[in-house]
């Protein structure tokens, strides 16, 4: 395996993927399962995440979680060699904010620009290849993605001005003036780590990624892409989001015989594994996964 980002030229070959928090909204399903291991239709949903990270040519992945979770998440996706990728591991002892990647994975970012991945946000539709392009071209400022949704108040929001230019960042706004939701994909430069160490716990104690975005947006380096009404961008935070997510994945896979976010089948088509290693892994399933892996082995 080699070191460097696939995309050439670019200075992202790291990426954190942030799998903890409490998960609180899906009690009593969560109580001893993790979030980002629960079922979205036929593959957990971490792996949705991470195909992204994957199609984004990185290869370095740092996977942060509780102290109970790492082993489970240890277990499923290994040392990421079977998929041609890096994975190492982190404890993050309180979900004390998503800003607290930086901190816990300091020694795995080593001073490099990084991307940082929710580990409940599913990502799907046609031209996210290109975004993902643009941002891993930039070797300065930030990058986050902005999506239209009914309900800004759950999220973070982004405000444009007439011209169409980012001019603020809420945490959670009662009342949003934006219907820009900030998705859970941001790609950093440098600076980042620094940032976090100077950052204070908010009034619900946390260290908020927002924070970090209205840092960069103050400095005029903070770049938002939209993600048009075409894409789907889900969140997987409650019962209800979930169970409509697994429905999309089921209908969108049942009409197309494609299978979303399927790390095996990235993995080979990004040019990680090859034919071979890819018939191998799908050796180890006796059911209709494994056949989807064969079929997509054989055709090329
Ligand atoms: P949230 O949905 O904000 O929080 P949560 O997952 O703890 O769920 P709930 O609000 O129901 O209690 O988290 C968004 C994503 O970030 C999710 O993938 C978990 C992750 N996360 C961490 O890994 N560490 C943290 O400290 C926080 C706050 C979130």
């Amino acid at each position: 395996m080699t070191d460097s980002a696939t995309v050439p030229g670019s200075p992202f070959r790291k990426a954190i993927l942030m799998a903890g928090g409490s998960g609180s909204r899906l009690h009593p399903m969560t109580r001893v399962i993790n979030k980002q291991l629960l079922p979205v239709y036929d593959k957990p949903l971490v792996y949705y995440p991470l195909s992204v990270i994957m199609l984004a040519g990185i290869r370095q992945v740092l996977v942060i979680s509780s102290n109970r979770d790492v082993p489970a998440f240890r277990e499923l996706l290994g040392d990421g060699s079977q998929w041609g990728m890096r994975f190492e591991y982190a404890v993050q002892q309180e979900p004390r904010g998503i800003a607290e990647a930086f901190l816990v994975g300091e020694e795995f970012i080593a001073g490099e620009p990084v991307v940082l991945v929710l580990g409940d946000n599913i990502f799907y539709g046609q031209g996210l290849r290109e975004k993902l392009l643009v941002a891993l071209g930039r070797d300065i400022g930030a990058t986050v993605f902005a999506y239209p949704v009914r309900d800004p108040q759950r999220y973070g929001v982004v405000e444009f001005d007439e011209q169409g230019r980012a001019i603020a960042v809420w945490e959670k706004p009662r009342h949003s003036r934006s219907r820009y939701a900030i998705t859970g994909l941001y790609f950093y430069d440098a600076q980042v780590t620094a940032l976090a160490r100077q950052l204070k716990p908010s009034l619900r104690g946390e260290l908020e990624i927002t924070d970090i975005n209205r840092w960069y947006l103050e400095q005029g380096r903070l770049h938002v892409e939209r993600f048009g009404r075409g894409f789907a961008w889900l969140d997987c935070g409650t019962e209800h989001s979930l169970l409509q997510a697994a429905n999309f994945v089921e209908m969108v896979q049942e009409r197309q015989g494609f299978k979303i976010a399927c790390p095996e089948e990235v993995a080979y088509r990004m040019g990680f594994i090859d034919a071979a290693q890819l018939r191998q892994l799908a050796g180890q399933f006796r059911n209709p996964y494994g056949e989807y892996l064969t079929e997509i082995a054989e055709s090329g």
